[in-house]
């Protein structure tokens, strides 16, 4: 049975993050429910709905069942013909069974968020303040600082914040979604979640991928603004964050924010930046990083002395994303000796491939002794699913259908993370870039080597 006659019109649909993720996670979530009457899928490329099908599923490896094939029309539309939108107009009119529910998905390049939201505007197709109209729009919400800013005041000129989500699919990951409940709901963790007993907080997100097709977008934004902007510092305001005064999105929001705008980057340790080999073979002269590794601070008095890592990279040796903490060595050691010292407990939540909580803590070995050595307990939140866990698109447009914003980013959060990213940047500009072999295990810079 359909659950609303909702509508689903997708932007950018030929391209790899509809084929590899939102389609995929349409797919999973019609296997629980109907969510929208219909899918538009919209894209330049002039196919038939039939060409468009077997085109995402390859690129996608992945099969769509009946009951969103039944659903889902591909339109050729070009993103700055007006007649194109008009045509769209009058097919939506035409239809039975839908409602006034319509959830645009711009997974586009940000320059056209504002062109196409003009055009829908002007077609009649999206209108202001209309509560059931939502856009979404994928990240980067821009390109940097100044272009997130001129985004935003041209679509203020057509939408109402309200109608505007802005997609960080980290956060609809199940293990971001668990750190709060982590934090808080254990005084285990909570009472010493600060810098007195933490040394540094990683937070990894690395890949064995490179760039694939997707090379025009990526060599314009690198690692620093695809990955770091977004990604890695909503894990590391999340992590960072103040007890909120509730569990609203609004106390959330708001602590994210403060934390963001106390981070600095470490004086001492200017970030690294490395590019894979061969990655100039795509894009000649290139000077794109895909790696990076910036060491930040934060400047409260719960994290003045803890050192904040961000590191992120393409073609690496193994796919991992994970939040580790590393607590102070324990000044009381029973068997410690001059060279044996007790290991320091470290907290790992990890997010992928397996989602769970690491926690390292010192033992005694067993026996008669007391020699010290390290142990491992470990929770398998994925081992507790039965079949597919939910994919992080489905959790978003779950909420964004239910107008719930709490896992979307919130534009001034987002202006903060551009000036981090741009901070970033800078401080690498007088240092040269790694030149990493594809599948290493590490990118370090090597001392005295020159830009
Ligand atoms: C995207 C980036 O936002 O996240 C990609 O644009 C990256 O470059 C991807 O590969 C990683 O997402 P996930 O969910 O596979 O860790």
């Amino acid at each position: 049975m359909e659950k609303n006659g909702a509508t689903l019109l997708l932007f950018g649909a030929t391209g790899d993050l509809a084929a590899k993720k939102i389609l995929p996670a349409l797919e999973q979530w019609y296997d629980e429910e109907t969510p929208f009457a219909r899918i538009w899928c919209l894209g330049r490329r002039p196919f038939d709905t039939a060409d468009y099908l077997s085109l995402v599923e390859t690129k996608g490896d992945f099969r769509l069942g009946e009951a969103v094939k039944q659903r889902m029309s591909y339109h050729r539309l070009d993103f700055e013909d007006a007649p194109t939108y008009r045509e769209l107009g009058r097919l939506l009119d035409a239809e039975t069974g839908t409602e006034g529910k319509r959830l645009f998905f711009l997974a586009v390049k940000p320059n056209a968020f504002a062109a196409i939201t003009n055009h829908l505007h002007a077609a009649g197709l999206f209108a202001t303040g209309d509560p059931e109209h939502r856009l979404l729009f994928e990240k980067p919400f821009g390109e940097s600082l100044e272009t997130a800013k001129a985004i935003q005041v041209r679509l203020l000129a057509l939408a109402r914040e309200e109608q505007i989500y802005r997609i960080d699919h980290y956060l609809g990951k199940e293990m971001l979604r668990n750190i709060l409940t982590i934090r808080f709901s254990n005084r285990l963790f909570s009472e010493s979640w600060q810098a007195k007993a933490i040394e540094s907080v990683t937070v990894t997100s690395i890949e064995t991928a490179g760039v694939e097709e997707r090379l025009e977008y990526y060599d314009r934004a690198g690692a620093v603004n695809d990955m770091v902007q977004s990604h890695l510092l909503q894990m590391l305001a999340l992590v960072a964050m103040e007890t909120p005064e509730n569990f609203e999105p609004e106390s959330i929001r708001l602590k994210k924010l403060h934390v963001l705008e106390q981070v600095e980057l470490d004086p001492a340790i200017p970030p690294v930046l490395g590019q894979y080999q061969g990655y100039t073979e795509q894009a000649p002269g290139s000077t794109t990083e895909t790696f990076v590794e910036a060491v930040l601070r934060i400047d409260t008095p719960q994290w003045r002395d803890t050192r904040f890592v961000l590191r992120t990279g393409k073609k690496l040796n193994e796919k991992r994303t994970e939040i580790r903490l590393r607590f102070r060595p324990s000044s009381l050691c029973l068997s410690c000796t001059e060279t044996v010292e007790a290991a320091p407990n470290q907290l790992v939540i990890e997010v992928f491939p397996l989602e769970g909580v690491h926690l390292h803590f010192n033992s005694k070995v067993p026996g008669y002794g007391f020699e010290t050595e390290e142990v491992t307990a470990e929770y398998c939140h994925s081992c507790r699913t039965i079949g597919d866990r939910p994919e992080a698109y489905v959790k978003l447009l779950k909420d964004a259908l239910a107008g719930d914003k709490t896992l979307f980013a919130g534009f001034d959060e987002l202006l903060v993370q551009w000036r981090i990213a741009e901070r970033i940047r800078a401080a690498a500009r007088e240092e040269y870039l790694v030149v990493y072999p594809p599948g290493a295990v590490q990118v370090v810079r090597k001392r005295g080597a020159s830009c």
